[in-house]
């Protein structure tokens, strides 16, 4: 019986992918094709039905919304057979879902599947976030540092100058202090126009991706997903809440947050060992696109555990049905 209620996450994670890989084939006829909703709800209507093919008794704790806003993966549905261990499941079926209407880069298909209780109920708000990549000293930078000081604690972390550090920042009026403040250290900017769990990967691989920090406000939601991938990959991450009004704070007592101040580490976002999934709806530095042939469709999907640190990049070729 105690056997029946463990995580097996190294069992559990192949089945993941595959709930990852369905989302994003189901929005690869919408890419490029001016419609952020249809793409959206093509993924999430697949990730739904695969979800509930496995055999577990999950509960969505991040989705697609609150249960009067989203009628399919809103937070508290249950999802799988029900015959199995009892998990979180924390998910964007599409990641991006204007970077796939206008074909641009980075967008995917995210979930991640943890024991229950260990995924924090991230309401629907903003978050503020900073992360690095793996082999940083703790708290090398933290969310109490100005941004120049960040980009400057790397710097000497890394033991080059703050000109060869590059930043990666959402492009939102709210961040131009902030880009300001980077640039006069010398630093370079990736400005993204969407994506933020991408943005927040990317520090994971600075050797390919060119990016060494992420820094700026996007959803709270994508910060438990991003969480997760890098206690995957390895990094630091820092995560503060931001209200914005008393419907906001609400939803954060909801879901049963009650310090509105805390800064969450990366750990503290996520509790226990994770995995996690993450399918290339468009092209991407971390994984690549859905590639389209005559009668076939390939997807690339990185499947990770933070148990064991392994990271893999799983290629599926299927006939276009
Ligand atoms: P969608 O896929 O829902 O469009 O979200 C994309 C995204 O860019 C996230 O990656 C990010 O966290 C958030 O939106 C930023 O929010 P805003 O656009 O309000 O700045």
């Amino acid at each position: 019986m105690a056997d029946a209620v463990e995580f097996h996450d190294r069992l559990l994670s192949l089945g993941l992918a595959r709930v990852s890989e369905a989302a994003a084939l189901a929005s690869a006829r919408l890419i490029g094709r001016g419609d952020e909703k249809a793409a959206d709800q093509a993924a999430v209507n697949a990730m739904r039905d695969q979800l509930n093919l496995l055999d577990i008794n999950g509960v969505v704790v991040i989705g697609e919304g609150e249960r009067d806003e989203a009628p399919m993966l809103y937070i508290g549905e249950k999802v799988g057979t029900g015959n199995g261990p009892a998990v979180d499941i924390a998910l964007d079926p599409l990641e991006g879902t204007t970077l796939t209407a206008k074909d641009m880069p980075n967008a995917l298909t995210v979930i991640a599947m943890a024991p229950r209780g260990t995924l924090l109920h991230a309401p629907d708000v903003y978050m503020e976030k900073l992360a690095i990549g793996p082999g940083y000293a703790r708290d090398t930078v933290t969310l109490a540092m100005p941004p120049a000081d960040r980009v400057r604690a790397l710097a000497a972390a890394k033991g080059c100058a703050p000109g060869d550090i590059t930043v990666c920042i959402l492009e939102r009026p709210r961040h131009e202090a902030m880009i300001a403040e980077v640039r006069s250290t010398g630093a370079s900017i990736r400005l993204i126009t969407d994506g933020d769990v991408a943005g927040v990967i990317h520090c994971a691989e600075a050797e390919v991706t060119g990016i060494d920090m992420y820094m700026g406000s996007g959803g709270a939601p994508e910060g438990v997903l991003a969480a997760a991938a890098l206690k995957c990959m390895g990094g630091q991450m820092y995560g503060k809440l931001l209200f914005r009004n008393d419907d906001e704070r609400a939803r954060a007592a909801r879901a049963g947050i009650t310090d509105l101040n805390r800064i969450y580490t990366r750990d503290e976002l996520v509790t226990a060992d994770v995995i996690f999934a993450a399918t290339g709806v468009t092209n991407g530095s971390i994984v690549s696109g859905i590639k389209r042939e005559p009668g076939w469709v390939t997807t690339e999907t990185i499947l990770m555990r933070s148990k064991t640190g392994s990271v893999r990049r799983m290629s599926y070729r299927t006939p276009v049905k």
